[in-house]
């Protein structure tokens, strides 16, 4: 008889995702690009990926910032300061850096205050069981991120009343707090830019359901922050003005380049969650060399080397959208950083990939998990350190390479679907 590890290991083997996966690389061996290594970084966004040099347009560091002699040197700067790694809970103590850079990102983000997570997933597995209890309710767009949709569940186990709702539907959003009445409180939450699509939600008009319905909308703007907006600032203050009943989640591993993820708010909760939220009492916290580089981005994206980059990046993303739509490639998003070419059928999405990479470029070939099945994608992320004619030749290619694999849909929901495909929370 099995002992129990070996039992369990061969259980996981027959579990749905693990057979799926096995399935993608027996039946794409040479295609799926799942599992590749990165073993250099070149010049720009030059990689040696899988032993060939390819652009990379693969990339959330948007503004690449990620290669910025400034930030590389407060990175030096802080190992030697703090060394490594503080070694303790937030709980306990913070290192000065951790309070700079919560100051300098709130003052950026013209937010009261901000609290920084090791990661946006943390955030969100952290901040929203640990908002409300269980007098309260907590809906969540169908195609929020995977990482919201988590935290939606570990609310569900405390007692939260949860659900969701349809994607960016006003709508849908209504009847389910409807369901959910008389609450407390309640929270919306939903993502700033979907991650695979680029598309945006619509604010105002959920900014409006939500105070008709005593709820704080809650927005993961992982991909908006230091790309859309004034100077970066996200989603949120560029389409609403202000920060008015909503809690903005952000990310300081894509823009900008550092590592960890925040959520903007008011004392009171960035308080409640220090105390109350468990990867915050319970976790380690973004190590301090990051923090000193949080602050040296800060500088950057306050500074007119800031706006340049910013504008660089729209300029890049607009000159992709023209080229694109002029070769008929129909890209979806394409307001903030990422652009996406619905392919459909997972052979043609992944072949499409493929094709790309042997004519020099890495372009995410998106399939089920990420978004729902036959609905896959080719998702372009543009960086301000793109040139423009590694674009021109980029488009160049996915005209061809669209041209040589067909299409089969049209439809590009921004999924981060459970990995059973189940979205109910
Ligand atoms: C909306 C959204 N939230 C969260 C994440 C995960 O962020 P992190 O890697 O910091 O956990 C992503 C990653 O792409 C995202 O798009």
């Amino acid at each position: 008889m099995d002992d129990p590890l070996s039992s369990l290991s061969s259980q996981l083997m027959q579990a749905t995702m693990v057979r799926y996966y096995h399935r993608l690389i027996n039946d794409f061996p040479t295609l799926h690009m799942k599992d590749l290594t990165q073993q250099e970084s070149g010049q720009g966004r030059l990689i040696r990926l899988d032993g060939r040099w390819v652009t990379n347009f693969g990339s959330d560091s948007f503004l690449g910032l990620d290669k910025h002699p400034a930030v590389l040197d407060a990175l030096d700067r802080g190992v030697r300061k703090w060394g490594s790694h503080n070694g303790c809970s937030r709980a306990f103590s913070s290192v000065e850096a951790n309070e700079m850079a919560e100051e300098r990102l709130a003052s950026w983000l013209k937010a009261p205050s901000a609290l920084i997570y090791p990661s946006v997933t943390l955030t969100n597995l952290g901040a929203l069981p640990a908002l409300l209890t269980r007098h309260d309710a907590l809906v969540v767009d169908q195609y929020a991120h995977n990482c919201i949709q988590q935290g939606a569940k570990i609310a569900k186990a405390q007692g939260i009343q949860t659900a969701i709702f349809s994607h960016n539907d006003p709508d849908s959003l209504e009847l389910t707090l409807a369901k959910f009445r008389p609450y407390r409180h309640a929270i919306i939450a939903i993502d700033g830019v979907y991650s695979m699509s680029g598309m945006l939600p619509p604010l105002v008009e959920f900014q409006r359901i939500a105070r008709e319905n005593r709820a704080v909308l809650y927005v993961d703007d992982a991909h908006g922050t230091g790309v859309l907006g004034e100077r970066g600032r996200g989603t949120v203050l560029d389409v609403l003005g202000n920060y008015d009943n909503t809690l903005v989640v952000g990310s300081l591993s894509k823009g900008l380049s550092c590592f960890g993820g925040f959520i903007a708010c008011n004392p009171e909760i960035k308080f409640a969650l220090k105390v109350r939220s468990g990867p915050m009492v319970f976790g380690g916290p973004v190590p301090p060399p990051y923090l000193e580089a949080i602050c040296t981005v800060m500088d950057i994206m306050e500074s007119d080397e800031g706006l340049i980059l910013l504008s660089t990046l729209h300029e890049n993303m607009g000159l992709f959208n023209r080229l694109a739509h002029g070769a008929g490639l129909s890209p979806k998003g394409g307001i903030g950083a990422i652009a996406s070419i619905p392919i459909g059928d997972e052979t043609a999405t992944l072949t499409a990939g493929k094709l790309l990479f042997e004519r020099g470029f890495y372009v995410q070939s998106v399939i089920f998990p990420a978004v729902p099945h036959h609905q896959g994608i080719l998702r372009v992320q543009i960086n301000a350190i793109h040139t423009h004619q590694e674009i021109r030749q980029l488009v160049e290619a996915l005209a061809d390479v669209v041209a040589e694999v067909g299409t089969t849909g049209e439809e590009v929901p921004a999924a981060n679907l459970e990995p059973n495909g189940v979205t109910s929370i």
